[in-house]
């Protein structure tokens, strides 16, 4: 049982990236199941930065087979940028990266739609990237897929039948829709450089998975985000869980040998909907500034607050989580205590579980434990951590019942302290 599964456990930017990367020096192949331009996976190594938006986390290892499923949706453009930075950087992708043929494509009308939306009075604070949209003309079964581009002719008609069904939603807004005769042109040159990229994915997994190597599922976004278990309707459109992987992917389930979790120390969320552990004020801009917590891919400011442990072990049930990977532990370094939120009063009684479709409602239970005031980035050992950060890190894997894998205490994948054999 070859595959691990890595997913965000709060609502996306938990720094998955930096644990895939990690991961992946011992991944036969590495593939991303969901989403897209709508994520940033930032990696260091050695202190030098690249922002992935497409691209799976595992690139950097340049014996890695990188993989991106089905179950995302790719725009052309940026995956056509993100491969030539690659290359100047002198890491080959030839012979393995391979996309998808059913990945579907976002064109140009979805990210109007987006746009669109987002300036009107039902915003949900998107990335604009179109990526909701998208994924509408895919469930609406008018969506262009990757494979239609060895077809122009095919390419066209999709196109131009998508086209016509958002007419009306795009006159509507006084807006009009792009011109296809460029958007079809954009798409011929598109394909003419990613060709030899595009094969049946789950294929190539299937060949991983028979000689028995390991592969990295990447999760995008995170649970609270995932269409059918987050904060509907502030939610992205795609399986940011666990299960996500295995339609997204096209990898069976009884093929995944562990389910991990990554959580940042902390919590943070960007776009609107309900966050009942915000820190509003000098307490969240100290997160803020000291976390850096701006949109890798939006520049925008995140919301930051309080660990939530009713959403930890929500995400538990869902993904089926078998730990956690704990991220920007130094980021508390200098507080005098850190609260964490251990359960919920609601208006049906307290819980210890997260009431997903009531958090307005909610009101978060805080214990207070005492901070630890001593820089962490330079331990690499748990017995290097101070007391306080350990007690910290013990309260956290007590509460969710979830042992932690790893504690990150810095950008680089070498600010790391391993606490269990993720492959083991
Ligand atoms: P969309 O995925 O662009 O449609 O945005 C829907 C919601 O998901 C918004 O609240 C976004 O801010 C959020 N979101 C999408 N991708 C990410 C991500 O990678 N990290 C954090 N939030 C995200």
């Amino acid at each position: 049982m070859p595959a691990i599964i890595v997913i965000g456990a709060q609502w996306g930017d938990e720094g998955k990236g930096k644990i895939v990367d990690l991961y992946a020096e011992r991944a036969g192949a590495v593939v991303r199941y969901a989403g897209g331009p709508n994520a940033g996976h930032t990696l260091v190594v050695h202190g030098d930065k690249l922002v992935v938006r497409l691209l799976p986390s595992g690139v950097l290892r340049t014996e890695t087979e990188c993989l991106l499923g089905q179950g995302m949706v790719l725009d052309l453009a940026t995956l056509r940028e993100e491969i030539g930075a690659l290359g100047q950087r002198g890491i080959p992708l030839a012979g393995r990266l391979f996309v998808s043929e059913r990945a579907h494509l976002i064109l140009p009308h979805h990210v109007l739609v987006d746009g669109l939306r987002e300036a009107g009075a039902g915003k949900l604070g998107t990335t604009k990237r179109g990526v909701g949209p998208c994924y509408e003309d895919k469930a609406a079964r008018r969506g262009m897929r990757l494979g239609d581009l060895r077809d122009p002719a095919r390419a066209r008609r999709v196109l131009e039948t998508a086209l016509a069904a958002w007419q009306p939603v795009v006159e509507a807004e006084g807006a009009r829709l792009p011109a296809p005769e460029p958007v079809l042109a954009a798409l011929a040159e598109s394909w003419a450089e990613l060709a030899p990229h595009v094969c049946d994915t789950s294929v190539r997994l299937d060949a991983f998975v028979q000689k028995d190597a390991l592969v990295l599922c990447e999760g995008a976004q995170g649970t609270l985000l995932d269409l059918d278990h987050g904060t509907y309707p502030f939610v992205t459109s795609s399986s940011a869980v666990s299960g996500g992987a295995c339609t997204g992917a096209g990898i069976g389930p009884t093929r995944i040998r562990r389910v991990l979790g990554v959580t940042k120390a902390y919590t943070t969320r960007v776009g609107d909907g309900p966050f009942p552990t915000e820190l509003l004020g000098t307490a969240g801009d100290h997160l803020r500034q000291r976390g850096v917590e701006f949109g890798s891919v939006t520049g925008r400011p995140r919301r930051t607050g309080w660990l939530d442990l009713p959403g930890l072990r929500y995400a538990r049930r869902v993904n089926g989580l078998d730990g956690l990977c704990v991220t920007k532990l130094d980021v508390l370094d200098d507080l005098e205590h850190v609260e964490v939120c251990v359960a919920y009063d609601t208006p049906s009684g307290r819980t210890a579980d997260l009431p997903v479709d009531e958090l307005a409602l909610a009101k978060p239970v805080f214990a207070r434990l005492p901070g630890w005031r001593t820089a962490t980035s330079a331990c690499r050992e748990l017995s290097a951590l101070p007391a306080a950060a350990r007690a910290y890190l013990d309260f956290v894997a007590r509460e969710t019942e979830l042992p932690i894998y790893c504690a990150s205490v810095g950008p680089n994948r070498d600010e790391t302290i391993t606490l269990r054999d993720p492959y083991g």
